[in-house]
């Protein structure tokens, strides 16, 4: 299959919510595994069960609800993805990234991404927020690529640049925002690289991954990164340190979703805080909405 939706397929289903809800968000927010908490503090809250949305996948993963959340959050205008859709549900990743693209006919200019993910950097500790300076596409090293196929000029060029994918004004203004929080933490900034899962990484691909320059590991939000990227979105993001990967053959512990859940529970409300605030950083929409 060279690619599964047609521009009309996004435009349905941007035009069937856009005659439902009568909010016209500005960002996009894209709740990780443990973080949909953040959907729950908009106000004026309109959602859709995935379900009942045209051409929408549906979210099979514990601690992913599965509902589109539109409202306000700190002010700003938002709809956000309360459970998201991973390469290793099955899905194809034209599957994976249809959202976005959706998010970009409504009208959104900014995506925000949250995941969940091990920590490879041996100075990262559980609970530690990291902001994403950059990511490794590691499927994309053998063609896993959702921008794969026929390029639809509609959405963006053929080859899109990918070195600024990380927005630095938003990143530099989470570490102000940061500071002005007074947690004793210190943000932790880093690359984030993909793995498609479903399994946790063996010793020697962590060593693998920690030589390759990531700091952080997760089974998601490349794709939807790169599908936001092409189609002009500006994107920052952040990962929830869960875990810390394991990188020797002598431990007895080993990751499981049950620790990132209960990780993503008690570190939640923070990062949840401090994706509100930076609300009020996000440049105002271009046009009037
Ligand atoms: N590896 C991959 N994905 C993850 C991890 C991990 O250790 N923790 C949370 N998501």
């Amino acid at each position: 299959m060279e690619t599964e939706f047609t521009y009309e397929d996004y435009q349905t289903t941007a035009q069937w919510l856009l005659s439902h809800t009568e909010h016209r968000p500005q960002v996009a927010v894209i709740c990780g595994s443990g973080l949909g908490g953040l959907a729950d503090r908009v106000t004026q809250a309109q959602s859709f069960d995935y379900s009942e949305i045209p051409n929408f996948p549906r979210s099979t993963v514990p601690g992913h609800a599965g509902r589109l959340v539109f409202g306000f959050l700190n002010g700003r205008a938002c709809v956000m993805m309360q459970g998201r859709f991973h390469m290793y549900e099955g899905y194809s990743l034209w599957k994976v990234t249809f959202p976005v693209r959706v998010f970009c006919l409504l009208g959104v200019d900014t995506l925000v991404v949250t995941n969940a993910a091990g920590g490879l950097n041996p100075r990262f500790e559980v609970g530690d927020i990291m902001l994403i300076r950059d990511h490794i596409n590691l499927p994309g090293f053998s063609g896993q690529n959702p921008l794969r196929g026929p390029n639809d000029e509609r959405f963006g060029v053929r080859f899109p640049a990918m070195s600024d994918a990380y927005d630095r004004d938003m990143r530099q203004k989470a570490h102000v925002v940061w500071k002005q929080m007074g947690e004793q933490r210190e943000l932790q900034e880093g690359t984030y690289v993909t793995l498609a899962g479903p399994n946790f990484e063996t010793v020697a691909e962590c060593h693998l991954l920690l030589k390759l320059g990531a700091d952080a590991v997760g089974m998601s939000t490349v794709p939807e990164v790169l599908v936001a990227r092409h189609c002009g979105l500006r994107v920052f993001g952040f990962s929830l340190i869960t875990n810390k990967v394991i990188t020797d053959y002598e431990t007895h512990e080993k990751a499981s979703h049950e620790e990132v859940l209960e990780t993503g529970r008690q570190a939640a409300q923070k990062l949840e805080r401090f994706v509100s605030i930076l609300m009020a950083s996000v440049p105002p929409p271009r046009k009037a909405s």
